[in-house]
């Protein structure tokens, strides 16, 4: 008798990224119960420099990104793609919130753990405020976001450094076409800098960022019955300076087969060979600037740190509706 396979998206995508060469799997599925833990103690070291730049920019911002979402007589939603902790995002809120600013904070991520913990977060410290937790992948999430109330959208961290700048495109258009002309959308972009200091980010001495993707494998153990071995991998991280990208690689220490029971598949690793695990972009104000362009939005202003590392870039919508250029920044 033929095995029934799980058709959920991630034993597909699991299915798909493993049977492809090169094998590859989806950062997105780093978010389980144990990912999203490790990743906030990755936020927290030093070397990951991408937080505390943000939060920076948020201090020193939070009056005037208060000023350019108010919107006088009228509330607003304040909805933030892949919120995390919202560790950044509640500096903001406590200022709108003091300030009896009306709005409707509405977190969205595929991770239900850190959306939880962020609601009884912020009913304690904010206690009132009206958060609209939604669990699930934004991209899919989006399109139900339509309506007239006048939106601001937050896509913090780097967030869209994990798409490639086709999917970008196709992201930023997708969210543009829900927006009204007065919306706004604030998003973070890591900036290109010294080649050091990125991989010091990525490939930090407490093996942290390693844990977060072998993490991945285990999660394919426990949810898809397979046999992984993580300690027949080690984690890669490859920086071009050129054009920006980041990459993260498992390489499989030996030649290894793993059977993955739900799937009913068997996987064969040659030694060395590599599963592509996440993409982390890098950007110029040229590159963001054709983002925008390329998407329909137009940049209002940029909001940096202090030693120029990070920046916040705040969009509208550009009115034009020629945007269809496609040439592709990151592959010069
Ligand atoms: C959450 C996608 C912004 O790419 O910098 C951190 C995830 N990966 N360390 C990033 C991540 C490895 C992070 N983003």
């Amino acid at each position: 008798m033929d095995k029934i396979i799980k058709t959920t998206g991630f034993a597909e995508d699991t299915l798909i990224g493993l049977s492809s060469k090169p094998k590859y799997l989806l950062s997105k599925y780093f978010y389980d119960e144990s990912g999203s833990r490790i990743f906030e103690e990755i936020m927290r070291m030093p070397e990951y420099y991408l937080t505390d730049c943000e939060l920076e920019i948020f201090e020193n911002y939070k009056i005037e990104f208060a000023d350019q979402f108010f919107s006088p007589d009228k509330g607003f939603q304040l909805i933030e793609l892949g919120a995390g902790d919202g560790l950044k995002t509640k500096v903001l809120l406590s200022h709108l919130f003091k300030n009896g600013v009306d709005f409707t904070y509405i977190p969205i991520d595929i991770s239900r753990e850190s959306m939880e913990k962020l609601k009884q977060d912020i009913h304690k410290r904010l206690p009132g405020l009206d958060v609209r937790e939604q669990i699930g992948d934004y991209l899919d999430l989006i399109p139900l976001l339509n309506g007239s109330i006048p939106k601001i959208v937050l896509f913090l961290g780097s967030n869209i450094g994990n798409y490639s700048y086709e999917e970008s495109l196709t992201f930023l258009r997708q969210l543009r076409s829900i927006l009204n002309a007065e919306d706004k959308l604030l998003i973070g972009f890591d900036v290109k800098k010294d080649p050091e200091i990125i991989l010091r980010a990525y490939n930090d001495p407490y093996g942290l960022t390693a844990a977060f993707n072998l993490n991945l494998l285990s999660r394919i153990n426990d949810e898809l019955d397979a046999d992984f071995n993580t300690d027949n991998f080690i984690h890669q991280e490859v920086y071009d300076p050129y054009t920006g990208t980041a990459e993260s690689y498992l390489i499989s220490t030996k030649d290894q087969q793993v059977h993955i029971l739900d799937l009913d598949r068997t996987i064969h690793l040659q030694e060395n060979e590599r599963i592509y695990m996440e993409m982390s972009q890098k950007y110029d104000e040229t590159m963001i600037k054709t983002l925008a362009g390329n998407s329909g939005f137009r940049i209002i202003n940029n909001y940096y740190d202090k030693r120029s590392w990070f920046v916040d870039s705040l969009w509208g919508l550009n009115s034009s509706r020629d945007f269809n250029n496609h040439s592709d920044p990151y592959q010069k």
